[in-house]
């Protein structure tokens, strides 16, 4: 089987999770061995650093230092060992987020962040990236509505519209310097037109 590794961004109240679950559905229907997993997370020290980061005052180097190192333990633990193995790895945010977010979001020094990414996501065939990146993409006002009806919010969600607007120019400039693992789902339309998009992105590569 092949190995594959698809990750999901986009602004908080963009609705990712719910789509998440459907393409773990299809791509397990057409036979593949699927593993669900999130940043900050997926192992028990890098969630113990998601608390953290998601709860603790701090300066955004800290959170890009914290954020790298939970994510060097997902891949040696998870991620890596599953495309190993030939599975298909869906992964609730990854590095898009560390430079939307901290980057663009916070005002961390993106040349940092590449290095963190080379030496975090380094290995024998280079810098370990996504197959494939489903991004999320809204209008911050109307992303906040959808969030204004949703759970209590963590340190990020709490920011404001202009906030978001610097993190979706974030995933826009990651999504053009590498196009071809991107694509860009309009996620302001409804339930039914997202998962068309998203059917749509994965039908075109044949999954
Ligand atoms: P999210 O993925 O939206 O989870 P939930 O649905 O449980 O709220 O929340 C994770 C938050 O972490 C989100 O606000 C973005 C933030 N984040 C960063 O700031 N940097 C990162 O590198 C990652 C992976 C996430």
């Amino acid at each position: 089987m092949t190995a594959r590794f698809i990750t999901f961004e986009g602004i908080d109240g963009a609705g990712k999770s719910t789509h998440i679950a459907a393409v773990a559905e299809r791509l397990r229907r057409a036979g593949a061995a699927v593993v669900g997993t999130r940043e900050p997370g997926g192992t028990a020290l890098a969630e113990r650093l998601r608390e953290l980061v998601l709860h603790e005052p701090m300066d955004t180097l800290t959170e890009c230092l914290l954020v790298f190192a939970a994510r060097r333990d997902h891949l040696r633990q998870v991620i890596e060992p599953a495309l190993e193995r030939g599975d298909t790895v869906l992964c609730d945010r990854f590095t898009d987020a560390t430079f939307a977010y901290q980057g663009r979001g916070g005002g961390a020094d993106v040349q940092q962040l590449l290095q963190l990414e080379a030496w975090v996501q380094g290995g024998r065939d280079g810098v370990r990236q996504p197959d494939l990146t489903i991004w999320f993409d809204l209008p911050p006002a109307l992303a906040a509505q959808r969030r204004a009806q949703a759970r209590a919010a963590d340190r990020f969600e709490q920011q404001d519209v202009e906030y978001f607007e610097r993190v979706r120019a974030g995933y826009a400039a990651r999504a053009d310097a590498a196009p071809q693992r991107f694509v860009r789902i309009d996620a302001a339309l409804d339930r039914d037109a997202v998962r068309r998009q998203i059917d749509a992105a994965l039908g075109a590569r044949g999954w």
